[in-house]
């Protein structure tokens, strides 16, 4: 089975082509636009630009799609994710013309990302799948994007390298939940952050520390340069029995530090340290509780947070189990993990039967 899959739910427009041959998961593009550069200039995301780039990009990113999955058919290369930045070069006819050709005579179904999100975001995939969908004659497939962060361990691997049941946790920019999954459709929901996700608590530390946003690609740089750690924060619910996580009070805490400190270059690279571990501890302690609790085989972790490599290593190094990250060019938002989740789970329905949900949890 092929798949086009379309990813719109924040402030990435992604488009990827990826199969299921002989059980195994493959990428045959991932064309990844991204309007950060915008949102660095606000220090966050402001949902209208978000949406205003989304259409600017979609078709484009699409069409690039659709044409590069041709390139790699021969190739059993992975190197093909691409970032379409604002002076790339937009489709033009001919583009439109062979892209379409492909979709009409090669792809299968469009899976698309229906939620949670932006809604001026979401509906710009949305409705753009809906139009294929209904001019190519081609079925969707309906995918929360955040079970697609876990899904994303599947690519690239043979389908029955993962075992079940295994537990997933999504460490992404909105989110930050445990879910232990008894197969591929059925989860439960175990646990998840009562106020800010664990990326959000990152990215708002990062404003108070002037940094770039998102904070955490730079908080892990910095960390990574301390070797004698002279700061501690608290992790917190780090001892609850349960499977929640709070991350608000660690910002109020580094804003108490910042504000009564002289704020250096070395004291920035300490707080970023003492940061990563009062976050990375909990997950990671949180995360092994729930797989001995339930007996899992695995740990699939995704989500923009787990690009971190400090995290990875840590984790790796406490858990008994196999701990399965995302290839990091899948762990922050791209199509790929929207498609392999959709090869998994192929459940098609008809365009009609598609609507944007910004607030889907996990139904
Ligand atoms: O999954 P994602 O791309 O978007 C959402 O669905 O939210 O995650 C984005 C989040 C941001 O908060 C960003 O700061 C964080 O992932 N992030 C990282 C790293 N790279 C991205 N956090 C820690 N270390 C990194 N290397
Ligand atoms: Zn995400």
């Amino acid at each position: 089975m092929k798949i086009l899959s379309i990813e719109t739910s924040c402030d990435e427009t992604s488009a990827a082509v990826v199969e299921n041959k002989d059980n195994f998961i493959r990428v045959l593009s991932n064309i990844t636009a991204t309007s950060l550069d915008i949102h660095a200039t606000t220090g966050g995301i402001i949902p209208e630009n978000a949406a205003r780039m989304q259409v600017k990009y979609i078709l484009p990113v699409i069409y690039k799609s659709l044409l590069e999955s041709k390139t790699n058919d021969k190739e059993l290369v992975d190197h093909n994710s691409f970032t379409l930045s604002s002076g790339s070069k937009i489709i033009d006819k001919s583009d439109i013309e062979m892209g379409n050709e492909i979709l009409k005579n090669e792809i299968d179904a469009i899976a698309v990302t229906y939620g949670p999100g932006l809604i001026g975001s979401l509906l710009v995939g949305v409705e753009t799948a809906k139009t294929l969908s209904m001019f190519f004659e081609k079925p969707i497939i309906k995918i929360n994007h955040l079970l697609a962060h876990v899904f994303a361990n599947f690519i690239n691997r043979k389908t029955h390298e993962i075992k079940f049941p295994f537990i997933g946790l999504i460490v992404s920019g909105g989110h930050t939940d445990i879910l232990l999954f008894e197969n591929s459709t059925n989860y439960k929901w175990l646990g998840g952050t009562r106020d800010d996700a664990a990326g959000e608590a990152l990215d708002k530390i990062g404003r108070l520390l002037n940094f770039r946003y998102p904070a955490g690609p730079e908080i892990e740089k910095r960390a990574y340069l301390v070797t004698d750690p002279q700061i501690q924060f608290k992790s917190p619910l780090i001892n609850s029995d349960d499977f929640d996580f709070s991350f608000s009070g660690l910002k109020t805490e580094v804003l108490r530090f910042v504000n009564s400190n002289k704020i250096d270059t070395n004291s920035k690279n300490q707080v970023c340290y003492a940061v990563q571990k009062a976050v990375f501890d909990v997950l990671i302690k949180k995360t092994l509780l729930a797989s001995q609790k339930f007996d899992a085989k695995m740990i699939l972790v995704g989500g923009g947070v787990s690009a971190n490599q400090t995290f990875r290593d840590k984790f790796s190094s406490l858990s008994q189990l196999p701990v399965l990250f995302t290839e990091r060019q899948y762990s922050t938002d791209n199509a790929a993990m929207i498609g392999a989740y959709g090869l998994i789970n192929p459940e098609l329905v008809k365009w009609q039967d598609v609507l944007a949900n910004p607030e889907l949890y996990f139904a």
